[in-house]
């Protein structure tokens, strides 16, 4: 008998969060505006971040059933190291923004969940900070300055630190127009530094004003716009290091990064925050793909929201993916444990997709398990 429950069966405002848009909406309402703008936020229109969330919803999984799943384990091997699950956290900038713990408190979940973290040349805490805080697996985001004597500089700190890999950013010669930030002036608080260059000049041109955004000065008084292919085989030639060149979105890009000494390619769009109206990463994930053939690693971020996108990234041939945004709407929401409980989400939605997918290793994903809806006549 239902007579007696009065409820209405309305949709119930977010409380305890289930999944990775729930943390958003809960951060929302916790954030300042001017830091959840920053954080959500992305170039002019949004529309390629927005796509590259909703170009996962092209793609349709093709399970099968009674393959016997009883024994499921989401490790991979990348660049000849294994790793427990298929994604890292994707580098990004200020953490102390979201929560005093900062990049400290998400190398501490990170290493505790077993995930790799990358952490951005441009952190609150210093490099050596970071590595110190946790054991886990760290990779370091390299910006190439102008001054590549600073560069070097950072190359050989994080190699001395212990940071496993590179991955250089390319697609920021300039910064993309962000308008939540132009409106709000974005700056970074009193307090608030860019630590690995404290001692520097580096440190200063970071004042936001209306209509102009202080990270936008920053990038143009320390950025190098002229940066070109020579310069990451200097890069490839100054470290032992693996270098993975980031923000590719074209296949012969990703030729090009391996032919000039890189290991591999994050194939990226700055989660949608540089050139508006570029297509969403896993539209041009196959083509990169068949263009590399197998040679050198293939990493994927922008837009993956569910354990559902991870096996999508994967069965279309990506050999690792990275997680942005959503690692900061848990920090934000509850520091460090926040960030464990986003990962432990995310390795419980990939480890249903893989029982109901019929896989028992993440290898036996393939593009036969996988379809566009276009090729279905959507
Ligand atoms: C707040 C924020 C800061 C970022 N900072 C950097 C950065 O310092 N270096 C970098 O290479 N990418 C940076 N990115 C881009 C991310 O590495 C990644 O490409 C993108 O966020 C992935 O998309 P997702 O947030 O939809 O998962 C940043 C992204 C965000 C949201």
């Amino acid at each position: 008998m239902l007579s007696n429950n009065t409820e209405k069966n309305e949709i119930a405002p977010v409380s305890i969060p289930i999944n990775l848009n729930d943390y958003q909406k809960l951060a929302r309402a916790k954030l300042p505006k001017m830091v959840y703008d920053y954080f959500a936020g992305a170039a002019e229109d949004e529309f390629t971040h927005q796509r590259n969330q909703s170009e996962y919803q092209d793609w349709l999984l093709n399970y099968r059933v009674l393959t016997g799943v009883a024994q499921r384990n989401p490790g991979v091997n990348l660049l000849g190291k294994h790793y427990s699950y298929p994604f890292a956290v994707a580098p990004m900038a200020f953490h102390q923004l979201a929560h005093p713990a900062g990049e400290c408190g998400v190398a501490q979940a990170a290493a505790k969940m077993r995930i790799p973290f990358t952490v951005s040349t441009m952190s609150n805490a210093s490099l050596e900070e970071i590595a110190m805080s946790s054991t886990g697996d760290k990779w370091f985001q390299l910006y190439v300055f102008k001054d590549r004597g600073l560069t070097k500089s950072i190359v050989q700190r994080a190699e001395a630190a212990g940071y496993q890999m590179f991955q250089v950013t390319v697609d920021v010669p300039v910064l993309g127009r962000r308008e939540r930030d132009m409106r709000n002036a974005f700056t970074l608080p009193e307090g608030l530094t860019i630590k690995n260059f404290e001692d520097n000049s580096t440190a200063s041109h970071f004042v936001g004003e209306h209509g102009k955004v202080g990270q936008a000065v920053y990038t143009l008084c320390h950025f190098d716009a002229g940066l070109n292919w020579k310069d990451i085989e200097w890069l490839c030639q100054l470290t032992s290091l693996p270098v993975l060149v980031k923000g590719i979105i074209n296949a012969e890009d990703a030729f090009l990064a391996l032919n000039h000494g890189a290991a591999g390619v994050v194939v990226s769009n700055h989660g949608g925050r540089q050139l508006d109206s570029v297509p969403s990463t896993i539209e041009v994930l196959p083509e990169i793909c068949d263009r590399l053939a197998g040679q050198g690693a293939v990493l994927i971020d922008g837009g993956i929201r569910r354990g559902t996108d991870i096996i999508k990234a994967l069965a279309l041939g990506a050999d690792f993916v990275q997680i942005g945004r959503p690692m900061l709407w848990g920090l934000a929401l509850e520091g460090k444990s926040g960030v464990e409980k986003v990962m432990q989400i995310l390795i419980d939605e990939l480890d249903t997709a893989m029982a109901l997918m019929g896989i028992e290793r993440i290898d036996q994903l393939n593009r036969s398990m996988i379809v566009s809806r276009r090729g279905r006549g959507k």
